[in-house]
């Protein structure tokens, strides 16, 4: 096991630090920047179907379903079609609208999981097309499919999934991008500048993970919570989802993942001087935005813990700890800003002396409902 870990003390760990490599993979031989083209091959495979779907609909648990929730933003904004996301455990249980216009889109690691399994079925028999973005390659979910990707992100066997969901979350961008080049409905310059910052996304996920001591030292200071809040907006608001569901998971630590307008319904009554407050602030359509929501936060006495873009003096004079990210496109962010979340939590449940791999009462894939 001491090998299989390559060094490090825990599978998580090993695994968020593989993240530029398996980004790589994911993204190997199915794009090139130069040239200007995407190819994920179930795509190509059915464009034609795929070009004249009214909507699609996402649907996944856990993580998964958090990466789901980016491909709601990804698809919309670059391709231009309404999508819709759904807890595959709701999804199958309320006789769901499904047409054979729609593409239903199943995001799984494992491929086995039973409700996202059972959604499949369902959509099946009404006719849509559907479509895997599945890791474990064979497993029954990408049997189950019509058409699908395979993310390519190795074994994954830290309960709580990292790699998994950077590279579920490149295979969507990669999907949006190929759809919205097929419908005209980017330019080819600006789909040129998002596949060479694709490219560039490991090298800045090494220069994030240099963060690691510091933000080991953040971890150290909040070790102790018992609340945790997560704040974003936009692409980043599902991260906010996922780094609170990553902090519950491992550390058993209570946390929220919002967005950031809303907290003033709600989640605002529960800030004072003990509330961490992790605001994902990297998104430059947003900036000011998310400055009055951190002053917010200050004015009742919150500690905010930012994610900023390297160079963010303005946000850094507010917050009580910045840690500085490399920039990037605004729709790639989140590729970035969820790795300081991942090595939070992990610092945090290790300093709490949880089992970080083996988390109590999870598994790694729930094969019953
Ligand atoms: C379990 C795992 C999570 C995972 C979820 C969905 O809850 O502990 O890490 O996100 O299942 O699993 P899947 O394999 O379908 O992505």
């Amino acid at each position: 096991e001491a090998i299989e870990k390559g060094g490090f003390e825990h599978f998580m760990l090993k695994e968020i630090y593989e993240q530029p490599k398996v980004i790589a993979d994911a993204v190997r031989g199915r794009m090139s920047a130069s040239e200007g083209w995407i190819k994920l091959g179930g795509v190509s495979e059915y464009i034609n179907r795929i070009n004249q779907a009214k909507r699609f609909i996402i649907t996944a648990c856990g993580t998964s379903y958090h990466a789901g929730l980016l491909g709601e933003y990804l698809i919309e904004e670059l391709a231009r079609v309404p999508v819709e996301v759904e807890y595959a455990s709701e999804f199958r249980y309320r006789n769901p609208i499904i047409t054979e216009n729609d593409v239903v889109l199943a995001i799984s690691q494992s491929g086995e999981t039973a409700d996202t399994l059972a959604a499949i079925e369902i959509a099946k028999e009404r006719q849509a097309l559907i479509y895997g973005i599945c890791n474990v390659i064979g497993s029954s979910i990408p049997r189950a499919t019509h058409a699908g990707s395979y993310t390519h992100a190795g074994p994954e066997i830290g309960v709580a999934s990292t790699k998994a969901f950077s590279t579920q979350v490149v295979i969507l961008t990669l999907m949006a991008l190929q759809i919205a080049q097929h419908k005209g409905s980017i330019s080819t310059s600006y789909l040129r500048q998002v596949l060479y910052e694709l490219q560039n996304i490991p090298e800045k996920i090494k220069l994030t993970l240099k963060l690691d001591a510091q933000i080991q030292e953040i971890a150290s200071r909040f070790k102790d919570a018992t609340n945790f809040l997560y704040l974003g907006r936009g692409v980043n608001f599902p991260v906010a989802m996922e780094g609170a569901l990553k902090l519950k998971e491992i550390s058993y630590i209570h946390a929220e993942g919002y967005p950031a307008a809303e907290m003033k319904h709600g989640p605002i009554a529960l800030i004072d001087e003990q509330m961490p407050v992790v605001v994902l602030a990297t998104n430059e359509s947003a900036h000011d935005k998310i400055v009055s929501n951190i002053q917010e936060v200050k004015a009742r006495k919150g500690k905010v813990i930012a994610v900023v873009n390297e160079g963010d003096v303005e946000i850094k004079a507010l917050a009580d700890y910045t840690i500085e990210i490399p920039a990037t496109e605004e729709i790639l962010s989140p590729l970035l800003t969820v790795v300081p979340l991942q090595l939070l939590s992990y610092h945090i449940a290790l300093m709490r002396g949880t089992n970080v791999d083996q988390p109590r009462n999870l598994a790694k894939s729930v094969t019953v409902e």
